[in-house]
């Protein structure tokens, strides 16, 4: 018997978990005649405002003109300094740098992945105008340390959220700490839409206002830009899809965490390192990313076994083409660098049957006891 091969992500799956409620919402959209920014894209934001916790939601065409728009409604401008991490999706450093802002980089802590917040203060100049962390895999960035430093040096701090929908640093979500936050609904992301979408949260009304206006021309009446804009608008369909999966996110997440729990604990630590949850967070696991030296040989042997696997991400921001060698802090790296040798992504979404959670999990104890 083969057995069926198992992918490392299913947005296919996702989409026949809420398939009934989907198709109504679309066709609920294709009826109504109203196809952009109507009354679904208002209701959605609305809802997730309230879900964060936040005053502002703002839905926009992807995350990374969300987080494009953040910045710019947060009052950075060309030539300003951003600080970020190189262990993220490029789309974080090609935001900073579609503004003409100029990203600089600190590198990560080894447990959480995230920005070290130790270093932030090392690569801070005169231009230095806002702090970007990442909350990578779902793990959330060291905010509250992130936001003293910030406050200590007149720093404005935009989130990427786009791997932590619904994470937690206690009873806050994920995006409410900055002054503002970029989410991304592509497909695969734990409130995935069918399509691209993106939003940004804030409790700042002068922020969520410059975002509302930026995000559609620079009109604050309609046909008169008063500012130069762009067009990063939401359609109905993907705000009414979205509100769909909103009310199901915690639950998914915390299956996602039930799995994580379950792979980890078939885990040798000397050979295989899970993903370590820090203490007093809500980690949403978006990824179930592992380091280990034989990350080769690990992914040959679960791929022979029917498990997919990726790399998130093949290589580090700093060491790919586009931005190599030109990016300030991109020589002192070590821990980014070390990571990108080891990591190695497994399947791990909520709609993993059981019987593939333990093929998996299997698989993991078998790799460990062979070595
Ligand atoms: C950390 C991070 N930031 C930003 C983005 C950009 O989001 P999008 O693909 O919706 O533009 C992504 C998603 O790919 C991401 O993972």
């Amino acid at each position: 018997m083969t057995l069926r091969f198992i992918p490392v992500a299913s947005p296919l799956m996702q989409y026949q978990t809420h398939r009934p409620a989907i198709d109504d919402a679309i066709r609920r959209v294709l009826h109504s005649g109203r196809y952009i920014l109507g009354e679904e894209v208002a209701c959605f934001e609305r809802e997730f405002a309230e879900y964060l916790g936040t005053r502002h939601c703002v839905a926009v065409a992807n995350g990374t003109e969300a987080l494009c728009l953040a910045l710019k409604a947060c009052g950075i401008r060309a030539g300003d300094e951003v600080v970020t991490v190189s262990h993220t999706a490029v789309a974080t450093v090609a935001a900073i740098e579609l503004i003409g802002a100029v990203p600089v980089f600190v590198d990560i802590d080894p447990v959480s992945r995230c920005m070290d917040h130790t270093l932030i203060e090392r690569v801070l100049s005169p231009r230095t105008r806002a702090i970007l962390p990442v909350h990578i895999y779902g793990q959330p960035a060291a905010m509250e340390e992130i936001c003293a430093i910030a406050r200590r040096h007149g720093l404005r701090i935009v989130e990427d959220c786009a791997q932590a929908c619904g994470a937690r640093i206690g009873d806050r979500k994920a995006g409410t700490f900055g002054h503002a936050a970029a989410f991304s609904f592509y497909p695969t992301k734990n409130l995935g839409a069918i399509g691209d979408g993106g939003a940004v949260a804030t409790n700042d009304p002068e922020v969520s206002e410059q975002v509302r206006v930026l995000r559609e021309y620079g009109w604050k009446e309609r046909y008169i830009s008063s500012e130069q804009g762009m067009n990063s608008r939401l359609d109905e369909i993907q705000a009414a899809i979205l509100q769909v999966k909103l009310p199901f996110l915690d639950a998914e997440n915390a299956r996602r965490r039930e799995i994580s729990e379950r792979f980890s604990s078939a885990l040798d630590r000397e050979l295989v390192i899970p993903p370590r949850p820090m203490p007093g967070t809500g980690h949403v696991m978006h990824l179930y990313v592992v380091e280990s030296l034989e990350r080769d040989a690990l992914q040959a042997f679960l791929n022979e076994r029917g498990i997919g696997t990726a790399l998130h991400y093949p290589r580090a921001v700093h060491q790919q083409g586009a931005y190599m060698e030109r990016i300030r802090g991109s020589e002192n790296l070590p821990v980014t660098e070390r990571l990108y040798d080891t990591l190695l992504s497994l399947p791990l979404y909520p709609e993993l049957q059981d019987d593939e959670v333990e093929r998996i999990r299997t698989a993991l104890a078998d790799w460990c006891s062979s070595r």
